[in-house]
């Protein structure tokens, strides 16, 4: 079988996976899940996703795999660690993988994949201009498209906002963790969104995260000038972006 391939979500608590058809976004098997292990270093991630990839070991066409992870990736490096070990850093973190799967493995950033599988696949389809991914999470990871072209590494839930790194204030953990109401968050959210729109003026924001389920009870509080519309693939989102753009890769 072509036209599908695995794809695998890192995150600070778990790791997903799941076998994709690349050509609609649909997901070929269940949703398989492990507790990302303790410190969350390189060597027991690359075992763990070892151990999840063996239960897709009856495809004996070696497909290729997407990996998405939590930190700024530049060529399969990893430059930086969200809520992952710090050894991540400088790591040729494609590499890694590689030789722990024995497939061929693309790996980028988080948000990159889940927007890259709303613009395929989700409420960013054939957009035009600049559009804006946010995922609400643990953090605030963002992708930026032009003309539905992924520009990646944007790293925009990190702008300092009062001299606040604002993902500190914004992202659906620090609601959680401040006791916010959702109109408390969404006046953080508010001007959150009306800095992105003063340095960037983008055409359209795309919100995703687990939350965005519940868009109803917030995004209607907020107030911009720009277009703002919740993601479609959600939880699966990363699983299938970079399974997508894994079988790009590949296939080109
Ligand atoms: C990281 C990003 C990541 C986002 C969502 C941020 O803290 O800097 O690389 O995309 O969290 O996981």
């Amino acid at each position: 079988m072509r036209n599908h391939s695995i794809g695998i979500d890192i995150g600070g608590t778990g790791i997903k996976a799941a076998l994709v058809d690349t050509r609609s976004g649909v997901l070929l098997s269940e949703r398989i899940r492990v507790e990302t292990p303790e410190g969350a270093e390189p060597g027991d991630i690359s075992l763990a996703v070892a151990e999840l990839i063996d239960n897709f070991k009856d495809l004996k066409d070696q497909s290729a795999v997407g990996i998405c992870f939590p930190a700024v990736v530049q060529h399969g490096f990893t430059r930086s660690a969200a809520n992952v070990s710090a050894d991540w850093i400088g790591l040729d973190a494609e590499g890694l993988f590689a030789d722990a799967l024995k497939r061929r493995v693309h790996i980028l950033n988080d948000a990159d994949a889940a927007g890259f599988a709303e613009i395929k696949f989700g409420a960013g389809r054939g957009s035009k201009g600049l559009t804006i991914m946010t995922t609400l999470g643990t953090g605030i990871g963002t992708a930026l498209f032009y003309d539905s072209r992924l520009i990646p590494n944007s790293e925009l839930g990190h702008i300092e906002i009062d001299g606040v790194d604002y993902e500190t204030m914004a992202s659906f953990a620090a609601m959680e963790k401040d006791g916010l109401s959702f109109q408390e968050w969404a006046t953080r959210l508010n001007r959150y969104y009306q800095e992105l729109e003063k340095l960037l003026s983008p055409d359209l924001f795309i919100v995703g995260g687990g939350i965005s389920k519940k868009h109803e009870l917030f995004l209607p509080l907020l107030d911009l000038k720009t277009k703002i519309i919740p993601a479609e693939t959600r939880n699966s989102a990363g699983i299938i972006g970079a399974a997508s753009l894994a079988a790009e890769i590949f296939r080109g």
